[in-house]
């Protein structure tokens, strides 16, 4: 008898992902990851990636042409996130190559995130934290004073939301619970029962930025939207306004919310995101007051985490079962090959 013993394809994944994926994904494919903290070097990665099938990548690996094209036999690349700015798509299409990300279960937590930072803003969580911790509260002698850390009621106040896809829309869902009126500019409007659901009101950007009390970004970093809000955009807003951003930092043309942040042309801001991460230690962001900054942690509660593993390790079954993954974020590449190995 004749025992013919097919190898599997080689998977590749750049970091430890939490749950059972990856136990799951070795019954498919011949798995090596990458256990360290830090991301692969960038030429440890192009050597990684040489003779492997499928690519488990993060945000903070670059995927570009010089990667896909010394990757020849590369068929698959399971993002472990929404976002994919990291990664060459076009590319990637072009050379026949699927490219999944894990929309939809990180969206409660960003959206929470979001909310968390607009409330510590608003509230002044840090400053009275740091006021209780440093003992300054109890030197004061004062245990309660009307005036006494002061900030902003969100009630009645009015949310204008840049990008209304998934993230947005939960971000919406929350406003509403504060009592918040709700705008959105995007570049598309919502069918009409969406808009109505979420009592949003579509705005122009300009018209959005003149109007809210609270500027919160959601959308994808692309070449479209890259330093979409600039110096001129926040001399828009209120000077009462709070900014949030926990999509990508690109959006905003940093130094110039630098400059809105330090001439106070707006009150506030928090942050998840930052053109360059990690943010620079004294960054001058870091030296603001009214300014929350959280290290890129929209997703990360146990549940996204676990449920975006999940999500690669279902993009990469289905792909090697031949079925289209059910996260494609090129759907074009069908007609260039089939899924499958
Ligand atoms: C994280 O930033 C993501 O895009 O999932
Ligand atoms: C991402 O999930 C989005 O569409 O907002």
């Amino acid at each position: 008898m004749v025992v013919i013993t097919i190898p599997k394809p080689k998977l590749f994944i750049t970091r430890e992902l939490p749950g059972g994926a990856i136990e799951k994904l070795r019954k498919y494919y011949e798995v090596e990851v990458w256990d360290k903290p830090t991301p692969p070097p960038r030429d440890v990665l192009l050597s990684k990636t040489r003779d492997i099938d499928a690519l488990g990548s993060l945000l903070t690996d670059k995927i570009d042409k010089e990667l896909i094209d010394g990757s020849s036999r590369l068929r698959i690349i399971a993002q472990y996130a929404v976002g994919y700015d990291n990664i060459d798509v076009n590319y990637a299409t072009a050379k026949g190559i699927y490219v999944t990300n894990t929309p939809g279960v990180l969206t409660d937590a960003t959206a929470d995130l979001t909310f968390a930072l607009i409330l510590a803003v608003a509230r002044r969580i840090i400053e009275a934290h740091d006021f209780v911790v440093s003992g300054k509260w109890w030197e004061s002698k004062v245990a309660w004073h009307p005036s006494m850390m002061l900030g902003i009621e969100l009630r009645g106040k009015t949310i204008g939301i840049i990008g209304m896809g998934r993230i947005g829309k939960a971000v919406a869902r929350r406003a509403l619970g504060f009592g918040m009126n709700v705008v959105y500019y995007d570049r598309g409007r919502l069918p009409e029962h969406e808009e109505e659901e979420l009592k949003a009101r579509y705005l122009p950007l300009e018209e959005l930025l003149k109007t809210s009390d609270i500027v919160t970004v959601h959308i994808p970093l692309t070449q479209e939207t890259r330093h979409l809000i600039r110096e001129e955009h926040f001399k828009l807003m209120k000077r009462t306004a709070i900014f949030i951003n926990t999509s990508r930092g690109g959006i905003v043309k940093t130094e110039d919310l630098v400059k809105a942040l330090e001439n106070k042309w707006i009150y506030g801001a928090g942050l998840d995101v930052f053109e360059e991460e990690p943010l620079q230690a004294n960054h001058p962001l870091t030296k603001l007051p009214n300014v929350v900054l959280t290290p890129h942690i929209g997703s990360a509660t146990w549940e996204a985490r676990i449920a975006m593993a999940d999500a690669v390790a279902e993009n990469l079954i289905a792909f090697y079962e031949g079925r289209i993954p059910p996260n494609l974020v090129n759907p074009d590449v069908v007609r260039i090959r089939r899924p499958g190995f």
